[in-house]
């Protein structure tokens, strides 16, 4: 077992060559001089490892679309350490019996750590990390009620779009722009326009596709959660069925803006919505669900964002790490005492992202032609779980429950 870490660490906003001392996991001290005690030198740059809050790994269920050993060993092949899984599930996430399945089924298949979301059911389901409430339906078909949400200081995660409005443009999608055009943008400003009528706290609007929505978000106090499918696809690309996805891509110059929009620092979190189906699904337009792959490239292509100067590096580990982590009140994503010593290392060089080189179960990826900067390793509580790109652990991520973080959330 490591004592201590050597190597050039991201901390407040640069790189320092120093000490850090792990003791069960998490960051005893950071020190200049060395304590007593075994060192392993980290050969390269660390940063904290990414959290990722809002993926759809489709376990119990669904597994031949994805499921927790695979979703995870993407998320690691992909820098990010601990993911959030979001209920809507073949069997949705709403009692605590269909939520203690869910956990029994995925217990020891993750190599991530890994918290799950419950859908609003008028009460707390011991163990859930937050609320996830679909204002519109999407895949599964679920929509809530908002009578339902508890207020208590957990993450409430919105898929803001109005089901009203959805209803009143439905037209048949045959391509990207069709489907654009059957779930505006205004039915996404009218979602989080009524969200703000409920007076709740720890609100994160998902998948924010363009800068007014992410503006109206924040005006009502709302933090703000954009995935890199909206930063970086548009409804012009030639993406067809694989770029289905619910909010949908936008037109370029709404892409852009949202893209410019995130160099303000403004936005909260960076989230994949990795949402796989399988490419037979996949075939025909009108009948293709929606959803797509992201959690093996989300950090990466954030990564290559601020190694061409579009965000800096410092804010780029806030939407990865820090603040994901901060909004489900779990002390990750930050490299400090008292928090997990869960890191990636890397030299921070950008390579094609190809689709052969990704893991997910699905076999597809719409972010081929873009670079990406992807981790050589990866420690999860201390222990190396990927070496030099090979994963070389069996699975150990652990549950974070709920319970444990109650009145841990907003602390910073
Ligand atoms: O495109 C989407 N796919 N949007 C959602 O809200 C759900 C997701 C899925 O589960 O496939
Ligand atoms: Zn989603």
């Amino acid at each position: 077992m490591t004592d201590y870490f050597r190597g050039k660490f991201f901390i407040d906003g640069e790189f320092k060559e120093r000490y850090v001392e792990v003791e069960n996991g998490k960051i005893k001290s950071i020190s200049i001089e060395k304590g007593n005690g075994k060192v392993k030198a980290l050969d390269g740059l660390v940063l904290p490892a990414g959290v990722d809050i809002h993926v759809h790994f489709r376990d119990p269920g669904e597994e031949s679309k994805e499921d927790f050993y695979s979703g995870s060993k993407s998320a690691i092949y992909g820098g990010t350490s601990t993911v959030a899984d979001m209920p809507n599930n073949i069997k949705p996430i709403n009692s605590q019996e269909v939520f203690n399945e869910k956990l029994k089924a995925i217990t020891g298949r993750s190599f991530a750590d890994f918290a799950l979301y419950q859908l609003p059911i008028g009460k707390e389901i011991q163990g859930a990390i937050g609320q996830k409430i679909f204002m519109g339906k999407s895949t599964g078909g679920i929509i809530s009620d908002v009578t339902k949400i508890i207020n208590d200081e957990r993450v409430k995660v919105f898929h803001a779009e109005n089901q009203l409005c959805l209803d009143k443009y439905k037209i048949d999608d045959k391509d990207l722009k069709s489907h654009d055009n059957s779930r505006p943008l205004e039915c996404e400003i009218e979602a989080v326009e009524s969200i703000s009528g409920l007076w709740l706290n720890n609100v994160l609007i998902a998948h924010a596709t363009s800068r007014t929505v992410a503006e109206v978000a924040n005006s009502f106090g709302f933090k703000v959660e954009v995935t890199p499918h909206h930063l970086l696809l548009n409804r012009e690309m030639k993406l067809g069925p694989l770029g289905k996805v619910n909010p949908p891509l936008r037109k370029r110059i709404i892409q852009e803006d949202l893209l410019n929009y995130l160099s303000k620092g403004l936005v909260h979190v960076v989230s994949s919505d990795h949402a796989p189906h399988t490419l037979e699904e996949k075939e025909v337009f009108e009948s293709a669900p929606s959803g797509m792959p992201g959690v093996e490239t989300r950090l990466p292509l954030i990564l290559m964002l601020s190694k061409r100067g579009i965000i800096s590096l410092d804010y780029a580990v806030k939407l990865l790490s820090t603040n994901p982590a901060q909004t489900l009140g779990i002390s990750k994503g930050k490299i400090a005492p008292g928090y997990d010593a869960d890191f990636i290392i890397t030299d921070l060089e950008e390579e094609p992202i190809k689709n052969e080189n990704l893991h997910y179960k699905c076999g597809w990826t719409t972010f081929e032609g873009f670079n990406g900067i992807f981790p050589n390793d990866l420690i999860l509580r201390g222990e190396e779980i990927m070496v030099e790109r090979e994963i070389v652990e069996q699975p150990r991520g652990e549950f974070l429950s709920g319970e444990k973080r109650r009145g841990k959330n907003n602390q910073e």
